[in-house]
């Protein structure tokens, strides 16, 4: 093992170089003027496993964007790991916001800025630079694994449920295994044992066929914008929660222990308050702000639109309006009875006066796990040597929808190794990830497979 510490400290700066190739190619998901650029990563990424010694890889088209499967199967007796992570990116829009080129990787300040630095290209990228530690040094893995990297995760991930139902026997695994969360803090190294769910929602009001004048006809008519106005603030009562009949009947309430445990972490509100930059933290009555947002269900509007929005002002009744909404939810909440609930509410709301249309853009199911499996425990144990301080488990408010699946279809555990920060603006302009993190995340994950290497394989466990 010494040998694999001793190169990862000597390679830093080809671990910088390379991870520049990698977030210069603006692979974004979601805009079909960069599929072309989708597609590019995806080979640039599996040229990089095969020059590593990865086995078996490939760039699987799909519907959508491509997923890379590489393996690599020597290690008879020990366990199998499956690493989870995507290449593609959000937009880097707006990006006059921008302090650096989004897809220029630039290093100021000990952080590296690049649109997708953190999520989850770094993150990928410590994967493979422990693996390559060792197949350089050793020639060999101390595990079997493999890994899955799609390039839809940022688009909800469809195609890659297609791939897991179709290949259930290729992507057979002890243990699925991500980097793609955060640490609690800075010098805290974090496992994660759950996530949130997601259901993405999206409202449109029609009211007069065309855009109308104020004057004319402001008083005489349905204003769309009036309508999705009134109806959104009915989303809410006074106390924060969420004002849709049966939303929170499924909720599995904290226990005791976990509030206790989560009272414990050393979680800053005001510093968590200062990365905002609201005046003021809010939420649900009677919580915390880590249960708040790990731990209880939320509705969010995401983007609310209709009318004259450009410079100046112009007297208009706009013909329609929309808006974006999701709900993040929580163990035992089921996506699709949300979404029942969800339209029942809004069809409820809708006045005859104008047409509502509904749509669902996607859902997906919440995750939590015991954090006591040896795998899972391995990951601990991996981070306290990387990181030189003691680690802490934690919840994340994101999702990863992926991993419920996996979870739930493959019955195994999941170990979600984090080397993000909650300030490091993914999604947002100026996204970076701490160099100082992104380098004991590589060394961290090279103890961690070696650590998985030393758990018994399952067969033999049950042997
Ligand atoms: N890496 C994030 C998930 C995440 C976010 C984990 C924050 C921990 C903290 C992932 O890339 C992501 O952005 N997921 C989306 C959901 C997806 C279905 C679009 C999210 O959480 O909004
Ligand atoms: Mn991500
Ligand atoms: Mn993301």
């Amino acid at each position: 093992m010494q040998n694999v510490v001793d190169f990862i400290q000597a390679n830093s700066d080809r671990y910088i170089g390379e991870l520049r190739e990698f977030c210069a190619i603006p692979s974004v998901s979601t805009k079909s003027e960069h599929k072309k650029d989708v597609e590019r990563c995806a080979h640039w990424l599996a040229e990089h496993m095969r020059k590593i010694g990865l086995e078996h890889v490939e760039v699987i088209p799909t519907q959508g964007h491509p997923i890379i499967y590489a393996d690599w199967l020597h290690a008879p007796g020990k366990p199998t790991t499956l690493l989870y992570g995507h290449y593609d990116v959000q937009p880097p829009e707006p990006l006059e916001l921008w302090e650096s080129p989004p897809f220029e990787l630039t290093l100021r300040d000990g952080d590296l800025y690049a649109r997708g630095v953190v999520d989850d290209k770094g993150q990928v990228f410590i994967h493979l630079k422990a693996l390559e530690a060792f197949l350089r040094n050793t020639g060999r893995l101390p595990v079997n694994t493999k890994l899955m990297i799609e390039g839809e995760e940022e688009v909800g991930s469809e195609n890659v449920y297609k791939f897991m139902e179709a290949e259930k026997k290729r992507l057979e695994a002890d243990a699925l295994v991500v980097s793609d969360t955060s640490m609690l803090g800075k010098g805290i190294p974090s496992v994660c044992y759950g996530l949130r769910g997601l259901c993405y929602f999206e409202v449109e009001v029609q009211g007069p066929a065309q855009d109308l004048h104020s004057g004319s006809f402001g008083g005489g008519v349905p204003n769309p914008i009036n309508v999705l106005c009134e109806m959104m603030a009915k989303l809410h009562d006074p106390d924060g929660r969420v004002a849709i009949p049966g939303f929170y009947n499924d909720v599995r309430a904290l226990t005791k222990k976990e509030r206790q445990q989560l009272r414990r972490l050393p979680f800053s509100e005001k510093r968590f308050q200062e990365t905002t930059g609201a005046r003021k933290l809010v939420g649900e009555k009677g919580y915390s702000t880590v249960e708040r947002i790990w731990a209880r269900p939320t509705l969010d509007i995401n983007g609310l639109f209709g009318g004259y929005t450009g410079e100046g002002a112009k007297t208009v009744i706009g013909s329609k309006a929309t808006a974006k909404f999701s709900t993040r939810l929580v163990p035992n909440q089921e996506p699709a009875k949300i979404t029942r609930l969800v339209r029942k509410h809004i069809e409820r709301l809708a006045p005859p006066s104008v047409k509502v249309t509904f749509r669902v853009h996607s859902e997906g199911k919440p995750w939590v796990a015991p954090f006591d499996h040896p795998v899972v425990q391995a990951g601990r144990r991996a981070l306290e040597k990387g990181f030189g301080k003691k680690a802490v488990f934690i919840r994340e408010g994101g999702s990863i929808p992926l991993v419920t699946t996996m979870y739930e279809e493959l019955g195994k555990p999941c170990v979600l190794l984090g080397f993000g920060l909650p300030d490091e603006n993914a999604h947002a302009p100026n996204e970076r990830m701490n160099l100082e993190n992104y380098l004991k995340g590589i060394l961290s994950i090279a103890y961690f497979y070696d650590e998985v290497g030393r758990t018994p394989a399952p067969a033999a466990r049950a042997a």
